[in-house]
């Protein structure tokens, strides 16, 4: 056992925990749209107008608080026209980066809306910019948001929708430096200006605007994108970095059969997570000290190799008790630089990369990462406070550190997330709380074997339980076995 403080400050407020920090994204890719979130209105499953009615209340019940849509890769293919009016009618096409399946465009514009009307989340569209056009792009604007008359609003009312809906986060573009259309960035800026130039404010409308930012360390891409486009331009530029526990894209290594080393190896990855914010950031601060554009982490998670028989183009893995440590330290990180990051979303949220929810005909189950942003969700739209870990080290040698933890205050409540990242050692926590007066500690807690999963065939094998700690005037104790994630709520 070690012994491990930590010291936190609540009246130390660091930056306001937007609660699109704890977001999410839904490709057209595999089996995460189709035969995942959207049925269609004819299936047995339970669904509200082919809804998987499961699916959005498991949304509904962390607060998911945005969705992405339509890619990723897919979006820079994406013709929006194509996926409105009559179902029989709707053009097909070919989903050349997933698998060259037909995607019959039966699940469009306004499928997605009633989704996340359903869901109670925000909806953030990635336009095409890629193989589409601004008027394209002008034009989904103007269906979407229009009130009055106008080519659009009455064909969005054509097609049975009168009112217009509300639209704030908008991607111009996806990847633009990959599947995107393989630009540079000087390239790529000029055309963000030319896009957002004729995406409009309509209706009392108010676009959020996020310019496609950099692949991992790409360090460049930043900074040529903040000098070009400036604050005045965008709210946001996106980052996009997977965990890849190998480091290797051609053998990524498994979802739930790894050794000890690959899963440190996993660890170590995903907590570089925090340089790259760190440095992304430093170079936005040479354009934008203000802070006013924030850094948008559109695409995180881990991607290991498909499991064994499934379509590679699918992307579909199961998800272990290492997910859930590796989505807790991603969310601690992210709260604590909240001062930047406004918006985070995890990929994808249905079978698909590390998601959420798994599927199977009518039976779904819950992920461990599913559970720990029930654990999380209450960060949302409270304030990072300064918390600091005296750490030791996980595991012999590995130079990682054992506990990773965040805090944040509402309502006169500390809620305290933490992971330890060991696998055979517990830590015995103490928390020294300076500016808060501490009378009751209630907690959560999820842990197991590293390779517990859930399955259709035992679907409550990781769950969430009572998790007890101890509480005195200025300090919290609490002893937090290997491979766990613990959230302490204190009053
Ligand atoms: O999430 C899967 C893919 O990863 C997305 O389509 C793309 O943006 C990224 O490369």
């Amino acid at each position: 056992m070690k012994n491990i403080k930590v010291y936190i400050n609540a009246a130390d407020k660091r930056g306001h925990i937007n609660k699109e920090i704890y977001g999410h994204f839904a490709e057209h890719l595999g089996r995460c749209i189709y035969d995942g979130i959207y049925v269609g209105e004819n299936s047995d499953i339970p669904n509200v107008r082919g809804i998987r009615s499961d699916i959005a209340e498991a949304f509904r019940k962390i607060k998911m608080p945005v969705l992405r849509w339509p890619g990723g890769c897919f979006a820079d293919e994406y013709h929006w026209k194509d996926g409105i009016g009559e179902k029989s009618s709707r053009k097909k096409m070919i989903n050349t980066n997933w698998g060259h399946v037909t995607e019959d465009n039966s699940f469009g514009t306004h499928e997605y809306f009633d989704l996340c009307e359903q869901i109670g989340c925000e909806p953030y569209l990635a336009g095409n910019v890629g193989s589409g056009s601004v008027a394209e792009l002008a034009e989904w604007i103007e269906y979407i948001t229009f009130d009055d008359v106008s080519p659009m609003a009455d064909l969005r009312r054509k097609n049975g929708r009168e009112k217009a809906w509300r639209l704030k986060y908008l991607g111009i573009g996806n990847e633009n430096w990959g599947c995107g259309g393989n630009m540079r960035p000087e390239y790529y800026a000029d055309e963000y200006r030319r896009y957002q130039s004729f995406c409009k404010n309509f209706s009392g409308n108010e676009l959020y605007k996020i310019a496609c930012g950099p692949n991992a360390d790409d360090y460049n891409w930043t900074d040529v994108i903040m000098k070009n486009i400036g604050k005045w331009h965008t709210k946001g530029i996106s980052l996009h970095y997977y965990t890849v526990p190998t480091g290797d894209w051609s053998k990524k290594g498994s979802a739930r059969s790894f050794d000890s080393e690959e899963y440190y190896s996993t660890i170590s990855k995903t907590l570089y997570i925090d340089e790259l914010i760190t440095r992304h950031s430093h170079i936005m601060d040479r354009y934008d000290y203000e802070k006013e554009v924030a850094l948008i982490v559109d695409e995180w998670g881990c991607w290991y190799d498909v499991e064994e028989g499934t379509n590679p183009g699918f992307l579909y893995q199961q998800n272990t008790m290492r997910d859930a440590v590796v989505a807790a330290c991603n969310l601690n990180i992210f709260n604590r630089h909240a001062d930047r990051v406004k918006m985070a979303n995890l990929a994808q949220a249905v079978n698909v990369l590390q998601s959420l929810v798994l599927t199977e005909g009518e039976k779904m189950v819950l992920t461990p990462t599913y559970h720990v942003f029930d654990m999380y969700k209450e960060h949302q739209e409270s304030d990072a406070v300064y918390c600091f870990v005296d750490n030791a080290e996980a595991g012999d040698k590995t130079k990682i550190p054992m506990i990773s933890c965040s805090a944040s205050v509402k309502d006169g409540k500390l809620l305290v997330t933490i992971a330890n990242c060991s696998l055979d050692e517990e830590a015995e926590v103490s928390f020294a709380l300076n500016g808060f007066n501490a009378s009751a500690v209630s907690g959560n807690i999820l842990t197991g074997d590293v390779h517990d999963l859930n399955d259709f065939d035992d679907p409550h094998k990781v769950m969430i339980k009572n998790f007890v700690a101890t509480v005195s005037e200025d300090s919290v104790k609490a002893v937090i076995p290997a491979c766990a994630v613990v959230s302490l709520w204190i009053e």
